[in-house]
């Protein structure tokens, strides 16, 4: 507990062992497989996001305790451009880049908390927990 682990996300393979980590993380937490998947598919869009808006940035996992409760933390962060809109960034569909503008709103609803802080010209920080039933 408290222990965070922190991911450089610079290019694709980043993304693979970002994933792979954070995996190998909740299953030792004792996530069983539907949630790995949903923690995975979680990584995966933040972790793109990072590389295509920002370039560079940093995913961190930290398994967490709470009001007796456990659970998988997954917070990304970058220095890129910012969110302008962050209503407008998790309507479903909506993409600057002509993509299919469901990684926010996705991640959203795998996870069970989620949390946007983003800044214009300063970056991004996005929150998501996981909890453990
Ligand atoms: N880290 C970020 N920095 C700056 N802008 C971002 C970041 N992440 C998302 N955005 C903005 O929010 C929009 C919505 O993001 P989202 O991940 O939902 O969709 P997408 O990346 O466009 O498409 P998809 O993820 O479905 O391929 C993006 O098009 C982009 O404008
Ligand atoms: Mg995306």
């Amino acid at each position: 507990m408290g222990n965070i682990v922190s991911i450089p996300i610079i290019n694709e393979l980043d993304i693979v062992v970002a994933r792979q980590k954070g995996r190998e993380m909740a299953k030792e937490f004792g996530f069983v497989s539907i949630d790995l998947a949903l923690i995975a598919t979680a990584i995966s869009e933040l972790t793109r996001n990072i590389i295509t808006y920002a370039t560079n940035g940093n995913i961190f996992f930290e398994l967490i305790e709470e009001h007796g409760r456990k659970g998988f933390r997954l917070i990304s962060k970058d220095e890129g451009p910012g969110i302008e809109d962050i209503k407008l960034a998790l309507q479903d569909g909506y993409s600057t880049t002509s993509s299919l503008g469901l990684g926010l709103p996705g991640v959203k609803r795998l996870m069970d908390d989620f949390d946007i802080q983003s800044v214009m010209g300063q970056g991004t920080i996005v929150t998501a927990t996981k909890w453990l039933n």
